[in-house]
Parts: structure tokens; C-alpha cells; sequence
């Protein structure tokens, strides 16, 4: 199908301006009706922190950077150590960056990229200074760049809480950090975003002009490691996560009216453990108010494959002496008993037959960084069946939102000084929910599937032998990797010569690649999914997905 892409002039203008330097207006009305072709992919990369002191056959536990070891198997790796705690050479984030540039490169039509480009070690002979972090953010975005804004692909980024310095610290902007990245992103931010960049480091981007667009959240402001802003209390509006989720909403509104789907991406995923409990509620409320306009929640971060619900009960008023009671009923990521078991009693407390307008889902990718697992990236799919039409008039007849479920008790709790002032006695908006919104079935720009790609041999490449991206495993079924060509639009979910030769042929019934069996990445299938993980019967499922979130490794 086709589309036009203005904006990525836009892009190209600025990536003109840092090499001529011409002037910094930009002609936001020029229009290319150049047609381009969209392949229904696109490539979700995060973690890579490239250090540029490491060293092979140094220490493990001198960050990789110098001393040889006395035992051989904690010294480092060529291509990077796996299963360690040292950052990335630059040889692995170029080797990785250079193997999308020739294998994926012509076949996505975005790129959301969460963040965490510089080393992030706590070496005390070599402490991390801002320019530094600067510098390899410079160079990872200008490889970025090189490799995919100059074909016409945008590229988001988001800011990682290793991007800053101090490591999880950023105050309310504009600041140097902001302006500092506002310059590093110029070829990715759009120009109408760049000032509330500036103040926040939060902006969007129309991926997919007037259809799809990608928000890229900042959340150190909602991360509670961040020591200098207040968490999104209800009392101060002023407060920069406060101001990023009013600007959020905004966009939501927006893109919502046009009749838009939209993506939101960030670099610390959306949880308990992780946000500030207001930004939290704030956070989920969105979420779940906007379901009939968000295709889905992808962060990094956790450098952990898995994924997570957002729930309505999260914004249920629990008061003091049930609050105990609510964390055993509804562990969150984070808890102790670590990521997995939480996951597993997680997925078993869903309802038998849960509402779908209850829930939604955050992906969380694997890291590039060999820290602790191994290097891995995912290349979602997408559905263009070329229905533009089918959903928009949907929207006109939408429904406008439902008075939401049962959610305590509100008139008798939010009166007490407990309550009275926080998010979850003041957000009372008609939710906007659809059963034929593509995060909910499958329908022009919904998420298909990914093919997620790790390097399970890094330690062994070496300086002849460079280092091998395999398929590591698909979340389709495995008869929908080869598409009939009598089929609506004939297009391959992964490219058949990024599949290993066994799935290369269509008719097979079963792959050890596609244990997941997922028909789409809806919000059902994904219940579906979390059901049968907590299925007595489903023992080796599990074991799959326990394997693919620490990669053979220990759980961290
Ligand atoms: C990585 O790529 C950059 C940019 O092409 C180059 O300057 C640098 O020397 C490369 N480093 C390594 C270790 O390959
Ligand atoms: C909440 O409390 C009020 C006042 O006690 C009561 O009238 C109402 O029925 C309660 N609502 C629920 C859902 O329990
Ligand atoms: C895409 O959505 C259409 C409905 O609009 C559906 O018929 C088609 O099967 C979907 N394509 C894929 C590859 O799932
Ligand atoms: C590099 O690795 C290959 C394959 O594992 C091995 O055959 C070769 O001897 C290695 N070369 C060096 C210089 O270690």
C-alpha cells in the first residue's frame, strides 16, 4: 500500500542542516507525494551501552576493562562477555547496528529504539562524566541515523536512565540534559516538538503520516530511582512527570479525533516496582481510557524478555488495613520471589473470563547489551491490509466510553485525608473502548507478531570469526509465516530468507521456533497467552518462556 511521506523530509532537512548547516527554518508545508511502500514492519532495538574502554581478556570484574584474570573463564570475550556485567564493546554495537543495515534495513518502516546508550559500569578508576554519555550517544545516533534516516525510516528514541548523569537522575527541564539531547536527536524530533522537548524530553512522531504515530514518553520522570521530582502527586501540577502525562493526554485526544492509532514507547516499562505509585496510576488510567487508540506499550529497560498487564484494578481505592491484602492478591513485577514467579501468579490471578476492556499489555524487549543474557533484538509485524476506511467510520459511531466497573468505594474513602488528594479519587473520564479496535482484534495496523534475533554463540566469535544473529523464536503460528497468495494482501510476516531453512518451506504443522502460537498481538491473544502459561498441562510452554526471559542464564 501507499503513503507520503512528508515528514521524513522534515527528517531529511534536518540531517541536511547538521552537515551544511543552512538555516534552521524548516518549510513544514513542503510535501513529497513521492510514494512509499510499507512493508508491515518494524524493528524494536534497547540497551545497547557501548563502552568505549573495553578490552578483551581483561577482567569480568574489572568491568571488562583491564587486568587479565586468573581463571580464563571470567575473562572477556572479543565480541562482548555473555552472561556478564561488563557493558558492550563497540565492536558489538557496530556489528549490530551493521547487520540491520544489510539484512533489515529495506524491510521495516520504523524504528522505536528505548534507550540506554552509554556504558553503565560502576568502574571507580573511570567514573562516568555527562560528556562522555554525551559522546556515545552521538555515536550510536549518527549510526542510527546513517543506517536508517537516511532511508527514509524514522526513528524514535527514547531517553534511558543511563543517558543521564547522575545514573537515574533528571530534574524538570529545560536543562542541559534536555538541550544537550534535543541537538543529539535533532534528525529524529520533529520540529514542532522540539521545544517541549526541551522542557521535558518527551515528543512524537507520525511514523505513518496521519495514521500511526509513535510517542516517545521520558520516563525518568516517572521512575522512582529519580530522587529530584516529586512522583505526580495530585497536589502539584507542576510537577514534570504531572506535565508529561497532561501533554500525553493530549496527544491521545488528538490523535484520537483524527481517527489515529498509536504506539507508546518509553525506556523504564510502566509498573509498580518501577513508577512512582501516582505517575503509576496515572499512567494506567491512560492506558485504559485510550485502549480504542493504543496498539501497545513497548519499553526496555529490565534487559528481560517479558510482558506484563496494565489492570483497572490498579486504579481501585484500597483502604489501609486491605492494602496488604491487595499486594498478595496482585503481585507486580519486581516483587520479591523475583521477575518470573511474579509474572507466573500474575497471569494465574487473571479472571476466567477476564473483560477485555480491563487490561492492557506492556512488552518488555530483550537488551543488546550481554548484560546479563544475550544481545537480542525483535522485528514486530503489523497488519496494512489496505482497510483505511473500515475503522475510521468505526469512530464516528464509537461509543463514548463507559462509566468503568466496580472500583471500591469512592464516596466513602475519597473523603478521608487518606484519598482525598491523590489520582485515584479524581480521574473519572469515560473510558474509550471498541471490541473492533485493532489493539483488540485484528484489523489494519494491529500487531501481528514479532521474530525475535540473539546471538547465542557471542562468546565464542572472535577476529575471524564475527558473531551470528539466529532466529531465537516467533510468536506466530507457524502456518502463518507462508501466506497464500490468494490471501487479502500477500505479505510475509518475516522475510522467508530471515527464517532458518527448516521453516523456510510452507506445510509444516509445528516448529520448536513458535511455541507461542499466537494468532496476533491483541490484547485477547495475549490473555490467551497468559492463561495457558499457568496451565497445569502447559509445563514445557512455560519452560519456553522462562528460557527466553533469561536465556539459559540465571534469573538476575
Ligand atoms: C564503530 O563504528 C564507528 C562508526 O562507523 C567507527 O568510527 C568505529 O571505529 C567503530 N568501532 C569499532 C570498534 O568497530
Ligand atoms: C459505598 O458506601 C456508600 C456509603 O456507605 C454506600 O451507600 C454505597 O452502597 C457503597 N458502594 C459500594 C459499591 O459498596
Ligand atoms: C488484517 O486485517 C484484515 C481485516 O481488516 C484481515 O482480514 C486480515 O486477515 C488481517 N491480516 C493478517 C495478515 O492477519
Ligand atoms: C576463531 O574461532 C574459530 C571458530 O570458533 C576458530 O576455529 C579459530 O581458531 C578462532 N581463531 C582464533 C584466532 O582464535
Amino acid at each position: 500500500m501507499l503513503w507520503f511521506n512528508s515528514l521524513l523530509l522534515i527528517t531529511a532537512a534536518f540531517a541536511a542542516n547538521d552537515v551544511v548547516c543552512s538555516p534552521a527554518q524548516v518549510p513544514l508545508q513542503v510535501k513529497s507525494l513521492k510514494p512509499k511502500q510499507l512493508h508491515g514492519r518494524f524493528l524494536h532495538i534497547t540497551d545497547m551501552h557501548p563502552d568505549p574502554y573495553y578490552r578483551p581478556q581483561t577482567s569480568q570484574s574489572r568491568a571488562c576493562h583491564r587486568k587479565k584474570p586468573k581463571n580464563k573463564r571470567k575473562e572477556s570475550k572479543y565480541y562482548g562477555t555473555p552472561y556478564s556485567k561488563c557493558d558492550s564493546p563497540f565492536r558489538l554495537t557496530n556489528h549490530t547496528l551493521d547487520f540491520l543495515k544489510e539484512n533489515w534495513a529495506n524491510e521495516i518502516d520504523f524504528v522505536i529504539w528505548t534507550g540506554d546508550n552509554a556504558r553503565h559500569d560502576n568502574d571507580r578508576k573511570l567514573p562516568r562524566t555527562p560528556s562522555e554519555i554525551f559522546e556515545l550517544n552521538r555515536a550510536v545516533a549518527s549510526e542510527m541515523q546513517k543506517v536508517f534516516s537516511s532511508r527514509g525510516i524514522p526513528v524514535v528514541p527514547s531517553l534511558g536512565n543511563n543517558d543521564v548523569w547522575p545514573h537515574n537522575i533528571l530534574s524538570p527541564g529545560p536543562n542541559s540534559i534536555t538541550n544537550e539531547f534535543a541537538s543529539i536527536w535533532g534528525a529524529f524530533i520533529p520540529f514542532p516538538y522540539l521545544q517541549v522537548f526541551q522542557r521535558g524530553a518527551y515528543y512524537t512522531v507520525e511514523v505513518i503520516p496521519d495514521e500511526v504515530a509513535v510517542v516517545s514518553l521520558n520516563t525518568m520522570y516517572f521512575y522512582d530511582s529519580n530522587k529530584v521530582v516529586a512522583g505526580c502527586p495530585f497536589k502539584e501540577p507542576n510537577d514534570p512527570g504531572n506535565l508529561q502525562i497532561d501533554w500525553l493526554e493530549v496527544q491521545l485526544e488528538e490523535y484520537r479525533s483524527r481517527g489515529m492509532q498509536v504506539w507508546i514507547s518509553g525506556h523504564v516499562p510502566p509498573s509498580p516496582g518501577n513508577y512512582f505509585p501516582e505517575c503509576y496510576v496515572r499512567y494506567v488510567e491512560l492506558a485504559l481510557r485510550f485502549q480504542d487508540t493504543i496498539l501497545g506499550h513497548l519499553y526496555g529497560h529490565m534487559n528481560v524478555d517479558h510482558f506484563f498487564f496494565l489492570e483497572s484494578g490498579d486504579l481501585n481505592i484500597y483502604p489501609k488495613a486491605d492494602s496488604e491484602v491487595r499486594k498478595d492478591e496482585a503481585p507486580t513485577p519486581a516483587n520479591e520471589g523475583g521477575l518470573y514467579k511474579t509474572l507466573m501468579k500474575e497471569f494465574s490471578a487473571l479472571p476466567k473470563s477476564p473483560k477485555m476492556t480491563d487490561y492492557a499489555v506492556v512488552n518488555v524487549a530483550p537488551a543488546v547489551v550481554p548484560n546479563p543474557y544475550l544481545p537480542a533484538f525483535r522485528i514486530f509485524s503489523y497488519n496494512i491490509t489496505n482497510s483505511r476506511g473500515d475503522y475510521r467510520l468505526a469512530t464516528s459511531k464509537r461509543k463514548h466510553g463507559h462509566p468503568r466497573g466496580d472500583k471500591g468505594n469512592k464516596t466513602v474513602h475519597c473523603k478521608t485525608e487518606e484519598y482525598q488528594d491523590t489520582w485515584r479519587c479524581h480521574l473519572d473520564q469515560p473510558w474509550f473502548s471498541d471490541p473492533d479496535s485493532p489493539s483488540r482484534s485484528n484489523k489494519q495496523w494491529s500487531p501481528l507478531g514479532y521474530a525475535q534475533y540473539y546471538i547465542p554463540e557471542l562468546g565464542k566469535a572472535n577476529e575471524t570469526h564475527p558473531p551470528n544473529f539466529e532466529l531465537e523464536y516467533l510468536t506466530y503460528q507457524v502456518e502463518s509465516l507462508h501466506p497464500r497468495d490468494t490471501e487479502q494482501e500477500f505479505v510475509y510476516p518475516v522475510p522467508v530468507r530471515h527464517l532458518p531453512q527448516d521453516l523456510r518451506e510452507p506445510g509444516l504443522k509445528k516448529s520448536k521456533y513458535c511455541p507461542y502460537r499466537m494468532e496476533d498481538l491483541t490484547i485477547p491473544s495475549w490473555i490467551r497467552l497468559a492463561r495457558q502459561l499457568t496451565k497445569e498441562k502447559r509445563r514445557k510452554l512455560r519452560k519456553k518462556f522462562r528460557r527466553y526471559m533469561f536465556v539459559g542464564g540465571e534469573e538476575e
